[in-house]
């Protein structure tokens, strides 16, 4: 029997691993100076929870689901993103009633979509993200894209540009849409099939499509810009003297639209310019207020944003060394009649916080040291009938090749200082 991994799926292991959990770490951190807290909600979900109206296009929710009847004939979706879960519990256990606002939650999780698998697109994957709660006004949207700059900053990425774009309000979005129908079945022959579903759906999303997005009845089709009310073109010229303040370099890019239907206001994307990535965004979130109503709260303006790890990683590892794998502190070789001692040795290490290995299988000097080689330890410990009888233990450091003599009773102490 030769059974594989599903479709679309990646086992994470040895070095691909230490990057991961590195970048983990790192993002966590950023939660913690930006004071979100983490939450973990199922990674399935009841159906309705994501088509909430008929108006529904976004491929994510019509197309790439993962979804089946369980035991009891619910229908159940393996989460494809964290949003309207955070948002969902946030409601259900009245945390906006409990907690000060604005609310900050952070997440960490695999996520499913059921995706053509290519270059970092898989189907499930990874994602942190976060979401705030009860934003208050324009500068705690800047703060946002600030934290999300941190990320890339922090682990020293640097080929990426930054896409901005302002979506409107429902209001002002309605408008556009109406003379983008419009015009799109004026054009309705020059439309791939898909786009053609999209005109009277969703016209937005057909500056989304890939091949439609780089014609000219795409690119001169109506801007939003022409249907902003006063109050949405200060806001965007805020933000944007926001950004040059701060010395964030970004694009404003007008035929931008996010791949999910919540958003309004402010949106923006982090894509990848290393060759690796092939342009993959890596960062992408937004403002919406909507969502919070619609699940059964009061309208609650938020804005949040999400990574996916595994593009973080790619993104990172293109532009850094990988993360150092040394990691095993001692590794001892035993032979004779010492294994037992070397076990009450190990413990005793272990106990102290050293990371400790031996392959007790071994008795040959030269044996254990090829096995060792492969482990890549910082000290190897030496330990024969030669040296128990004396009570001493041979240290062998692995950068420097030196090897020292040491009483058993005080090998402890002296790797704390040496270690
Ligand atoms: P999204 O743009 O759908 O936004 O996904 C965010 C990130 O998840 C993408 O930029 C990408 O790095 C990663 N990602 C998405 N699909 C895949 C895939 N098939 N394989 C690998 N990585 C993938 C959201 O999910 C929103 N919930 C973000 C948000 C939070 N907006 C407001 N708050």
């Amino acid at each position: 029997m030769n059974i594989t991994k599903p479709r679309g799926t990646n086992d994470i292991f040895g070095l691909d691993l230490d990057n991961f959990n590195h970048v983990v770490n790192i993002l966590k951190i950023i939660a913690k100076f930006y004071n979100y807290s983490e939450i973990i909600t199922p990674m399935f979900e009841h159906k309705e929870l994501f088509i909430r109206n008929i108006g529904e296009t976004s491929d994510i929710v019509t197309k790439e689901f993962y979804d089946f009847k369980d035991k009891g004939n619910r229908e159940i979706v393996l989460r494809p993103e964290g949003t309207v879960s955070v948002i969902r519990s946030v409601i259900e256990n009245k945390m906006l009633s409990k907690m000060p606002l604005p609310l900050k939650l952070y997440y960490i999780g695999p996520m499913f979509r059921y995706e053509r698998p290519q270059n970092g697109r898989s189907r499930q994957f990874h994602q942190f993200g976060i979401e705030n709660i009860g934003i208050k006004n324009v500068y705690n949207q800047i703060e946002i894209l600030l934290m999300s700059k941190m990320v890339l900053d922090l682990l020293k990425i640097k080929n990426y540009k930054l896409k901005i774009n302002y979506i409107g309000t429902f209001d002002t979005r309605k408008k556009w849409m109406d003379d983008l129908k419009n015009y799109f079945t004026k054009h309705i022959d020059e439309l791939s099939d898909d786009s053609k579903n999209r005109v009277i759906k969703n016209p937005l999303r057909i500056f989304d499509d890939k091949v439609d997005s780089k014609k000219n009845v795409v690119k001169n089709a109506p801007k939003i810009d022409k249907y902003l009310t006063d109050e949405e073109k200060n806001e965007i010229d805020f933000i944007k003297h926001s950004l040059d303040v701060l010395h964030i370099e970004y694009e404003f890019d007008s035929t931008m639209v996010r791949g999910l239907d919540y958003y309004f206001g402010l949106v923006f994307e982090y894509i990848s310019t290393s060759k690796e990535l092939s342009e993959n965004t890596i960062i992408g979130g937004g403002r919406y207020s909507k969502l919070v109503g619609e699940l059964g709260g009061q309208d609650t303006d938020c804005m949040g944003f999400a990574l996916g790890i595994e593009r973080l990683v790619a993104a990172y590892v293109a532009e850094n060394q990988n993360v150092s794998s040394k990691q095993l502190d001692i590794y001892i070789a035993s032979f004779g009649n010492t294994k037992l001692n070397t076990l009450n040795l190990s413990d005793a290490l272990r106990k102290s916080g050293f990371s400790v290995d031996s392959n007790l299988s071994l008795d040959k000097l030269d044996k254990h040291f090829k096995y060792a080689s492969k482990l890549n330890p910082k000290k190897i410990l030496i330990f024969g009938d030669k040296e128990k009888d004396a009570g001493i233990i041979l240290i062998k450091d692995q950068d420097t090749k030196k090897e020292i003599s040491i009483k058993i009773t005080e090998l402890i102490n002296y790797l704390k200082d040496n270690l």
